[in-house]
């Protein structure tokens, strides 16, 4: 990807250089005024910069910054940013046809992008529904299941992120706050910890049981003690945590699951929001273990980084049998929204997307491995594809979140010239799908520094 034409490289030579202390004196007097004005929940969360622009896996800020951009937008813009071959279709559908509510009538994107996202995603997925983002796709899917089954329960997991309204900050638990003012209103979840070994509360699977630990607890202690499996409708799961620290479940857990489904007659739904589109190593991360869920949720990526867009697909089971539940909202499906997801479905078949995530994911292994292996802040790394983390700890022993040692190698890593996100668990990598791995692996070089700075910085 080149670089803006007046960006100087750094040190390493391959990327941006070094900014200058940050805040800079322009974002800082827009900084300021916007804490004046914004919901102090929200601006006490924004970098320390104000963008201007942003290339490809570059941001540049008003005070003509540049950063590399490990974040993505949450992960929502796949390809990098700016891409002509992206935006020029959407603007095309834009002048043609502008606005339309595709509840009420259906535009002439609308069928090649149903056919193509049918086309492309697990087999068992024969329909779909419109949605706006994220949130809204995984609302629907919650209903959906609830209506399809009769059930009132979904089961889901401790650690996992869904969106901020309330049904999706229900069933989502990545960290309490998500959930305030609401978890005491919003009855019909249930939660199990996500299936993640560095932080299982349990001990191996026992002798006996479904082969999974996560899975024996749900049988044995919460459909026990406390839940009727008739019902529960089913398990939502983000086939990869994203938010919560990039962690993948093993294979025993997805076939305990799965038998646990079949015993139960629960619908299996996975949150693909995050994961979708490339950033596991897969097209979809259910293909890593052929899972064949009934419901798929699917967003950020799908829209290119352009447009806001969502969908949800689902089995004949899932959403073939009825036709009373209402969804979405006038701006789902957009016809320029279509246009654009069009266009990066078709970008990702033409361009060696998956083949550079893996090529990331060595590079991340390999960089990350060798971080823990120096510094024994690191508890553990994680990488699969564009999906990676660091989580700190206070010692390996205890286990015990190192937060304070994530804000400031996030900080310093800033003042690096590199952006990541800095999650409730962990510190997540989340590069554009097609950065070239030496950039990236200079960037992670970059990072390495931070970390030295940040924990001599600390020495406790
Ligand atoms: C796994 C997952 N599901 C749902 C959402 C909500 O998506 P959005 O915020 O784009 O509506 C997110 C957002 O981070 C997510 O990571």
């Amino acid at each position: 990807m080149e670089l803006a034409n007046q960006i100087v490289t750094g040190p390493d030579g391959l990327l941006p250089a070094i900014p200058g202390p940050l805040p800079g004196p322009k974002s800082a007097a827009e900084l300021e005024r916007l804490r004046e004005l914004v919901y102090p929940g929200t601006s006490s969360g924004f970098a320390p910069f104000i963008t201007d622009s942003k290339s490809g896996h570059y941001v540049t800020d008003i005070d003509g910054n540049t950063f590399v951009d490990l974040v993505s937008s949450s992960a929502s813009i796949p390809l990098g940013a700016g891409r002509a071959d992206l935006i020029d279709p959407l603007v095309e559908t834009m002048r043609e046809i502008g606005n339309e509510d595709s509840h009420g009538v259906a535009s002439k994107m609308m069928l090649p992008l149903t056919e193509k996202l049918l086309e492309i995603t697990p087999a068992s997925l024969t329909r779909i529904d419109l949605g706006l983002n994220g949130t809204e796709v995984v609302e629907t899917a919650i209903k959906m299941m609830r209506r399809a089954t009769g059930r009132p329960m979904v089961l889901g997991f401790l650690g996992g992120y869904h969106g901020e309204t309330s049904l999706t900050s229900a069933l989502g638990a990545e960290q309490k706050e998500t959930s305030r003012a609401i978890r005491s209103l919003a009855a019909g979840f249930a939660h199990a910890p996500y299936p993640n070994p560095y932080r299982s509360p349990f001990r191996p699977p026992r002798p006996g049981g479904s082969g999974d630990s996560t899975i024996d607890y749900i049988r044995d202690h919460l459909l026990f003690h406390a839940i009727n499996p008739d019902e529960v409708a089913g398990v939502l799961i983000e086939p990869i945590l994203g938010s919560g620290g990039c962690v993948a479940p093993s294979q025993e857990f997805w076939d305990a699951l799965r038998a646990l489904c079949e015993e139960f007659d629960w619908l299996l739904a996975v949150d693909e929001v995050k994961t979708g589109f490339g950033r596991s190593g897969k097209m979809f991360a259910s293909e890593i273990w052929d899972l064949q869920p009934d419901l798929m949720c699917l967003g950020k990526a799908m829209g290119g980084g352009v447009a806001p867009i969502g969908a949800v697909l689902g089995s004949e089971k899932a959403m073939g049998g009825y036709d009373d539940v209402s969804t979405g909202s006038t701006w789902s499906w957009l016809p320029w929204a279509c246009a654009a997801s069009l266009a990066t479905i078709e970008a990702y078949e033409r361009e060696p997307v998956l083949e550079n995530v893996l090529e990331l994911e060595r590079v991340g292994r390999e960089k990350l491995g060798a971080m823990a292996f120096r510094f024994e802040e690191i508890g553990e790394t994680r990488a699969t594809g564009g999906f990676q983390a660091i989580e700190f700890v206070l010692d390996r022993e205890s286990r015990d979140r190192d937060s304070e040692l994530q804000e400031l190698v996030a900080k310093r890593s800033a003042e690096l010239g590199i952006l990541m996100d800095s999650s409730s668990t962990s510190l997540n990598i989340q590069p554009s799908l097609l950065m070239p791995p030496d950039e990236f692996a200079a960037a992670l070089n970059r990072v390495e520094q931070a970390i030295e700075t940040s924990v001599t910085e600390l020495s406790r």
